[in-house]
């Protein structure tokens, strides 16, 4: 049994994230998420999830699911290389592949363990360098990473050895910053300087901003680096065909890394992969400890996540339905007189500045239907405090209008428009 002092720290500590209005609330849906969820035996509209093309309840997506319970049973008990893969496990790798423009793809339990496996095995892999016990063999790893980056990124590389890891974070976007740390790694390489690894998120979660993959692509070739790109929010969200990221800015099947998940919006379950060239997706099979010690993708998720993909091709319609809903919802803020971030994708994040005024703004708008989530410091830059408006193609063109009337009132009765 743990010590009584140990239990009174842990319990100060959470009286300390109480007091500093860190403390996170799980709210209980109560049944099925769709464009309206049921909180506390009430109906609301939901703008807290990352379904953006309502696949997480659709049809299709629950047969299949139900089709792969049928066909491969409930789960694995393994992991892949002793009893956990299954024929359609790798259909889903080769199909994602196709999807993705790359030689290969490998699934992980999550988008997270996907970039922790990633950075760690590449990172600490001595992949030639030798060394005896006398002189260890030296190489860096310069890792240039966007500011913004997602928190599995920044603990990806905490899972790397700080001897062969050298860190560059580049502000937000900014790629004559980005430039500058390069060209200076030119001019002056750090000692044992092996790979360079330029990593950013496609989109960027708390801004619904894109990165600039065809500038990064150009930066990449132009410093020998190697491009990693995190495509958690855009995969199935961006692009003509919804491939994301790199379909978007144009650069389809010519990122180095993509990372992505099938979390949000391919069906919304769990799981996640890396893809990319064949030989570094076969090194991870061998080398990635979050894929070599843990338990496959139930069979499941993988039947559904193929018929998230295909129904991307047979029903473009669902692709539009999300455009053109967030479109509606940005313009509708925007002629509201709300302060908006430019963008186009699904995530539409309303600015407030004041954590007091967005706490204030979420409760009372979850008091009158409006599930938003309220984002203030330490999530976002202090003084950025927001309300992160998520759009779905299951939301009608009706919901929206009356969730725009709800929020036009709130924002009058505190003063903000
Ligand atoms: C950019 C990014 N990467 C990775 C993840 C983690 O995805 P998963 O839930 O599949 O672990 C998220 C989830 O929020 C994300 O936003």
């Amino acid at each position: 049994m743990y010590s009584p002092k140990l239990a009174e720290e842990i319990k100060k500590e959470l009286e300390n994230l109480r007091g500093a209005g860190k403390f996170k609330v799980e709210r209980e849906i109560d049944g099925l998420q769709g464009s309206e969820v049921m909180l506390g035996g009430k109906k609301v509209l939901m703008f807290a999830s990352n379904n953006y093309l309502g696949l997480a309840n659709h049809p299709e997506i629950v047969k299949a699911a139900h089709a792969g319970l049928d066909s491969d049973g409930y789960g694995l008990s393994s992991v892949r290389f002793i009893s956990g893969t299954q024929t359609i496990h790798r259909m889903l790798e080769k199909k994602l592949a196709a999807f993705l423009g790359v030689e290969d793809a490998i699934l992980y339990s999550t988008n997270f363990m996907a970039n922790l496996g990633f950075f760690a095995s590449l990172v600490n892999d001595p992949l030639g360098a030798v060394g005896t016990p006398e002189t260890p063999a030296v190489w860096k790893d310069v890792i240039y990473s966007d500011a913004l980056n997602h928190a599995s990124i920044i603990d990806a590389f905490k899972l790397c050895d700080r001897t062969h890891l050298e860190k560059r974070i580049y502000p937000h976007k900014d790629l004559a910053a980005l430039r500058t740390m390069l060209e200076a790694d030119k001019t002056n390489p750090p000692a044992g300087l092996r790979n360079k690894i330029i990593v950013t998120d496609g989109v960027f979660s708390m801004e619904g901003d894109t990165a600039d993959l065809a500038e990064l692509v150009k930066i990449a070739d132009e410093y020998g680096a190697m491009l990693f790109v995190d495509d958690a929010h855009a995969i199935g969200v961006l692009g003509a065909t919804g491939a994301g990221t790199p379909d978007h800015c144009g650069v389809h099947g010519k990122i180095d890394v993509l990372t992505g998940t099938f979390g949000k919006a391919l069906g919304g379950a769990v799981g996640g992969y890396v893809a990319g060239k064949a030989e570094l997706i076969e090194f991870l099979r061998q080398k990635s400890r979050t894929y070599m010690f843990s338990n496959s993708v139930p069979p499941s998720v993988v039947m559904a996540s193929m018929r998230a993909i295909d129904l991307l091709k047979e029903d473009p319609e669902l692709l539009k339905m999300v455009h053109s809903n967030a479109d509606f919802f940005r313009s509708g803020l925007e002629n509201l007189g709300f302060k908006m971030l430019e963008g186009s994708h699904p995530i539409v994040p309303l600015m407030l500045g004041d954590a007091k005024v967005a706490q204030e703004m979420s409760k009372k708008l979850l008091e009158r239907g409006v599930y938003v989530v309220g984002l203030w410091f330490p999530v976002v830059p202090e003084g950025q405090a927001r309300l992160r408006f998520q759009i779905s193609a299951a939301h009608s063109k009706e919901q929206l209008a009356n969730a725009l009337e709800i929020i036009k009132e709130t924002g009058k009765e505190l003063g903000l428009i």
